[in-house]
């Protein structure tokens, strides 16, 4: 574990150090490290705040393509286990990257590591970050209350992006003052391995922001593609229906959870079935994504709420994450 904290001091003139209760190492909150980026195109310093799923992985290939990044969430605790999940991600890249290199291998994921800042605080570093992600959870109005205080701490050539499922862009970026610098930025689960990030940009979106957004997907070795900003871009509004889809056959008793998921993949080459992939995405998530649709959208039978998924979500059984979902996970 000794490298998720070689945050090193030497490189920081102000810091403050939180002592991290269970593993007593150093975590680090950093007031002020990064140089700032003199370029408004060049996007050196990331701050990305959620560190679940999504967030985690996202920091994890900015860091590992040279940017320094902050990563905020709500404790240390879940920050200390998202450090984990990107050293065990990294491990893997690693393995491939250095093929009978063990030597770079393990510069390689402590040279990542190093580059990933933790805080607790969503406006630590802010004055030097030149892109802020945003990948907490799926609800208009815990983002806007994010993006209002981050809207006034941010320097004035930050750019703001949202990783969101499913909501508006236009909308989450409605309360803030920069909506000439705030685009979608949507990444694929798992971030490490999934090559696409939708651009979305609005109204607003000058071309300098849109080009600063899909250059920083090229340099993160992703494929970009650009949408307009309509529910569920390109990908979830293909995808998500026919998620749903497959739990409403689920109900009605039509085929059983592995055999919807082996007929797909057998019978259509996807890598995951579908009710597989609900639970790799997060039944919240999905769930959230669906009742956002449903209310917006009522008439819409494809957007139809699940009375199975809703009881699942209920009961806490998200998916991979908590363990158990459609399925059970070790
Ligand atoms: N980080 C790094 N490496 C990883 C990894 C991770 N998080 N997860 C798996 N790997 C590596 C494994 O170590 C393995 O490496 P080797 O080839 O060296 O053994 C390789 O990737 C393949 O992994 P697995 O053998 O465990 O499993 P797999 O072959 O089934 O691949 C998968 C895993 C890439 C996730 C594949 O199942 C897949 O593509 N699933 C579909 C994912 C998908 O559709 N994602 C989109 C979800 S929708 C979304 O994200 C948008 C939204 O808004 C909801
Ligand atoms: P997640 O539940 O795994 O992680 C969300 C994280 O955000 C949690 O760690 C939580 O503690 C943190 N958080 C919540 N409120 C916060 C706040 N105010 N400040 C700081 N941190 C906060 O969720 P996820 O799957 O990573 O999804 C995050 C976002 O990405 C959502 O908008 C989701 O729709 C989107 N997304 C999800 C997927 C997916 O497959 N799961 C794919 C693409 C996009």
């Amino acid at each position: 574990m000794a490298s998720l904290f070689r945050c090193t001091a030497s490189k920081l003139p102000s810091t403050q150090f939180l002592r991290h209760s269970s593993l007593g190492k150093n975590l680090a909150v950093v007031s002020s490290f990064f140089s700032s980026s003199s370029s408004h195109n060049a996007i050196r310093n990331v701050t990305v705040i959620g560190s679940g799923l999504m967030g985690a992985g996202i920091a994890q290939v900015a860091a590992a393509t040279n940017h320094q990044v902050t990563m905020v969430d709500q404790t240390n605790a879940i920050l200390t286990k998202s450090l984990r999940s990107i050293e065990k991600s990294l491990g893997k890249v690693a393995k491939k990257k250095f093929k009978d290199d063990p030597e770079g291998e393990k510069q390689f994921v402590t040279d990542t590591m190093s580059r990933i800042h933790i805080a607790t605080e969503p406006t630590t570093n802010i004055a030097e970050t030149d892109l802020l992600i945003e990948a907490i959870v799926e609800n208009m109005r815990t983002k806007h209350k994010l993006f209002t205080e981050l809207d006034k701490a941010a320097s004035s050539h930050t750019i703001f992006a949202s990783n969101t499922s499913s909501l508006p862009i236009g909308e989450i970026a409605s309360i803030t003052k920069r909506k000439d610098r705030f685009g979608g930025l949507h990444f694929f689960n798992p971030v490490p391995l999934m090559k696409l990030v939708e651009v979305i940009r609005i109204p607003e979106t000058t071309d300098e922001t849109f080009d600063a957004l899909f250059q920083f997907s090229k340099e993160l070795g992703k494929v970009p593609v650009s949408c307009k900003d309509t529910p569920g871009f390109i990908v979830n509004r293909l995808l998500v229906p026919y998620i749903m889809e497959s739990i409403r056959m689920l109900e009605r008793g039509d085929a059983s959870a592995k055999d919807i998921d082996t007929a797909m993949k057998l019978g259509a080459g996807y890598p995951m079935g579908p009710l597989e992939l609900a639970d790799y995405v997060g039944l919240d998530t999905t769930k959230f994504i669906i009742d956002g649709w449903h209310e917006k959208y009522p008439d819409v039978p494809l957007f139809n709420p699940s009375e199975i998924m809703n009881d699942l979500v209920a009961r806490n059984k998200l998916g991979r994450k908590t363990g158990e979902g459609f399925y059970k996970y070790d």
